[in-house]
């Protein structure tokens, strides 16, 4: 497992950097009833959920599409940081398979007043629940709630760590394209430093066999990454290749992904300015026709239009942006399913929710 404290920080929350840093090392690794990153998930772990996902997209398109597979079960979802796409597709989710969802956002609750993460878990633990979805601004925060509690945690992304339902959504819309990920070339371009999506995407395709190609400004690339003649090995990601510029990293891709600049993360003096950014590493119709035909064009959202995405490749044919979104709903219903249904905890793999009144508890 990759130990998420020593992935780059956010700098939030030095309190809680404390609160976290007094566990065990070995208390976190990943007991199978949560959902924390990919990095201990086996190949046939992601291809049953992803084809659990099918059957979800199929229940989650129907007119009515509400089922009792969760019925009785509590979901909350903790986000101490902003989302529209994640937030709202686990409330979706868990609605959908007919749980009980509660939102919890950190200005609205008493977070704000001063409480403590672990007293917010202790106090929700208190209330029977089964699973958290859980979005920190602190790499480690969802491992060290599973410390403190029953319920399933979900990792809705944690500071620069992970974002695991994030990549499967990615890979689940990859395979619905292209069918088998092996030897398909899938290019990252953009802010790998702050981007946990980047993280657990890398970590995603190389498991399903793609070879993943990164290019990034210099000053995005995290420090303790070696480029070097061990092509990554360093970094636990073996393989993963660094190209000389966007348009290698682009050139007979199957699969192009632009990575939001985060400015909320960013410390002043990682880019010039964002024109020249955009000239640089932004992903435009010249540099898309670089691709192998019928390559497919996503971004984790949200964009910033006009600076890594041009506005009319975000929008275009190979765009699958949206899809992308929609897709969510579907691979966040089979995660709830998987860790929450009745005789399904404690393991990952895929399952069938559309008769749900087996299920019933
Ligand atoms: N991709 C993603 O995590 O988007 P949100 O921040 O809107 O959830």
């Amino acid at each position: 497992m990759t130990n998420p404290m020593t992935t780059h920080g956010s700098g939030a929350g030095i309190e809680l950097a404390h609160e976290i840093a007094a566990e065990e090392v070995e208390t976190m690794l990943v007991p199978r009833q949560h959902l924390l990153d990919l990095d201990d998930l086996s190949v046939a772990d992601i291809t049953d959920l992803l084809d659990s996902a099918e059957g979800m997209l199929e229940i989650a398109s129907r007119d009515n599409h509400k089922t009792p597979a969760l019925r009785g079960k509590t979901i909350i979802t903790m986000f101490f940081e902003n989302s529209t796409r994640t937030r709202v597709s686990f409330e979706q989710a868990g609605k959908i398979l007919g749980a009980d969802v509660i939102n919890v956002t950190a200005s609205a609750s008493s977070v704000s007043k001063g409480e403590s993460l672990l007293n917010t878990v202790k106090t929700l633990q208190a209330m029977s629940i089964d699973a958290l979805v859980v979005r920190h601004p602190h790499s480690g925060a969802p491992y060290f709630i599973t410390n403190h509690t029953d319920a399933s945690v979900v990792n809705a992304g944690d500071g620069t760590h992970a974002h695991p339902t994030q990549s499967l959504l990615d890979l689940f819309t990859v395979r619905n394209h292209v069918g088998d990920l092996v030897g398909k070339k899938v290019a990252i371009v953009g802010d790998v430093l702050y981007s946990r999506v980047a993280r657990s995407d890398i970590i995603a395709f190389q498991k399903m066999g793609a070879e993943v190609v990164v290019s990034c400004p210099n000053t995005l690339l995290p420090d303790e990454w070696q480029w070097d003649s061990t092509l990554g090995s360093e970094t636990g990601f073996a393989g993963l290749r660094l190209a000389a510029n966007v348009d290698e990293a682009v050139d007979s891709a199957d699969v192009v992904m632009a990575l939001r600049i985060q400015q909320e993360r960013q410390d002043s003096g990682h880019l010039p300015s964002l024109r020249e950014y955009s000239d640089r590493w932004g992903i435009n119709s010249k540099r898309m026709e670089l691709a192998n035909d019928g390559a497919l064009l996503m971004h984790p959202g949200p964009m910033n239009e006009g600076v890594e995405i041009a506005s009319d490749v975000a929008h275009g044919f190979q765009s699958v942006v949206e899809e992308q979104v929609r897709n969510g709903v579907a691979v966040r219903m089979a995660v709830l399913y998987t860790l929450c249904a009745p005789g399904k905890s404690a393991r990952i793999g895929g399952g069938d929710a559309s008769n749900g009144e087996e299920t019933k508890s």
